[in-house]
């Protein structure tokens, strides 16, 4: 086991170049289920996510090439092998194994995903978009069955505006017979990135980024060449790195478009940010204002990059209030700010910060993805040493997180772990 140390106070500056977007690779990478032929996608990034994926996919009869610049899937002899435990477990995603399962073989068997505990996360939505074209699903000892005759397209409202139940009735419905219309779906950039994968197999789809979309049923689908988005969670998370330690850093191979929400904030701080075709510019500045955010579904400030910012609140003057009305349990972050001189506390799903403050570095744990990303941003502002641990977590999301930091001069580096320091985190 490893932990990752920052030295702070270094102020940043330079390019960092952002990785294909995570959420995007990981129901990219199960949609190649439903081809027929080989389906290669470009520019994913470097995460533990794809490379379970990827195993998963092998597990279950298809034949995958992964190296540093893509992934070829040739799906072609997959079978639909159950899946009720093992890798699964291991990440949120997997769920998607569900719908892509069903659409190309009418019967599936995953274990109940993982990924990281942010308060319930239910995938009631998921099912009641399968039963709705036709599936019985059932769940046993943890794993759910979905076995279907034939799958009917059908009329499907969300009663959640989901990312996932969107995109994994888009899987399911893309082969089934008539027509499909989900309705209050979500509008996330991933959602169309899997919309445009899908229709360059063949499928028929039309509203992805819209709150209706419709499906067309194709009898079968092809392979074909797809280039993911880039990450904009990774982008806001270095944006938001940038506003804290930085005094000019851009991000490169970025859509700004997709961070118009974290972009009105950090204005709304007194940061200059600059926007081109594909980078966006921020400049280190002082006398920040404190701000409230509301986390909401896109094109809202995404709950994904609410613990992040949550660190860099900590040098504005006043209080700033950051209330999480997507997941109840996002704050697992804020005892460890704590620990780090953060003045910030949790009333039900709000976190309240008063600032300014000069963090300090400390030992942490990250508890789960962005809660790591909040403690780099932290470690990179804080006086002396933060020793992050829990670095499973940010391996699952963050592509050469070290290179790219080390790439605008901040101090930062791994260690291998004593066997008293692992018990001690363990038992923590
Ligand atoms: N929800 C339901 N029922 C469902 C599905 C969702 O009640 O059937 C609720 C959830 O509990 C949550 C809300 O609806 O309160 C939104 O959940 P959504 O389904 O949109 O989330 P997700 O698809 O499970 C994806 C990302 C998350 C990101 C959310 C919200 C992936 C693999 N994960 O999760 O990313 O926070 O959308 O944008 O795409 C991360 O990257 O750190 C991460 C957690």
């Amino acid at each position: 086991m490893e932990k990752l140390k920052i030295a702070g106070g270094y102020p940043l500056k330079g390019t960092v170049r952002i990785s294909g977007a995570k959420n995007s690779a990981v129901a990219l990478i199960p949609a190649t289920i439903l081809a027929q032929s080989p389906v290669t996608i470009e520019g994913l990034p470097h995460i533990s996510d794809v490379e379970i994926l990827k195993d998963l996919l092998e597990e279950i009869g298809g034949q995958v090439k992964l190296d540093s610049k893509e992934i070829v899937v040739n799906p072609a002899d997959m079978i639909s092998m159950p899946l009720p435990n093992g890798k699964v477990k291991k990440l949120r995603a997997s769920y998607y194994l569900m719908g892509a399962m069903l659409g190309r073989f009418k019967k599936a068997v995953i274990g109940l995903p993982g990924g990281c505990h942010l308060g319930p996360r239910p995938i009631d939505q998921h099912i009641k978009g399968f039963e709705a074209l036709g599936a019985k699903v059932t769940n046993e000892q943890g794993a759910i069955y979905l076995r279907a005759e034939e799958l009917r397209g059908a009329r499907i409202y969300l009663d959640v505006v989901s990312v996932g139940a969107t995109i994994n009735i888009m899987l399911a419905a893309v082969l089934a017979k008539g027509k499909t219309i989900i309705e209050n779906a979500a509008k996330e950039p991933e959602i169309i990135d899997v919309a445009t994968l899908l229709t360059n197999m063949g499928a028929k789809i039309k509203g992805a980024g819209t709150d209706v979309i419709r499906i067309e049923g194709v009898k079968e689908l092809h392979g074909c060449r797809h280039s993911i988005i880039p990450d904009r969670i990774e982008a806001g998370t270095y944006l938001i790195a940038g506003a804290a330690a930085g005094s000019e850093v851009i991000i490169d191979n970025v859509i700004p478009l997709h961070l118009e929400s974290l972009i009105a904030k950090l204005r709304e701080m007194g940061y200059t940010i600059e926007t081109s075709n594909d980078q966006i510019m921020v400049v280190g500045a002082k006398d920040l204002k404190a701000v409230d955010v509301k986390t909401l579904v896109y094109p809202g400030f995404p709950t994904d990059l609410q613990q992040p910012f949550t660190s860099l609140l900590t040098k504005a003057a006043g209080t700033s209030i950051v209330t999480d009305t997507i997941y109840s349990a996002r704050f697992k972050h804020i005892d460890e700010l704590r620990r780090m001189n953060a003045e910030v506390k949790v009333e039900g799903r709000s976190a309240i910060i008063n600032g300014p403050t000069r963090l300090q570095g400390a030992k942490v744990k990250a508890s789960d993805l962005r809660a790591g990303a909040a403690l780099v941003v932290a470690g990179l502002m804080a006086e002396g040493v933060t020793e992050i641990t829990g670095l499973e977590h940010i391996d699952r999301g963050y592509s050469f997180l070290e290179e790219k930091l080390t790439g605008i001069g901040a101090t930062i580096w791994r260690e291998a772990m004593t066997a008293e320091e692992i018990e001690q985190v363990q038992n923590s």
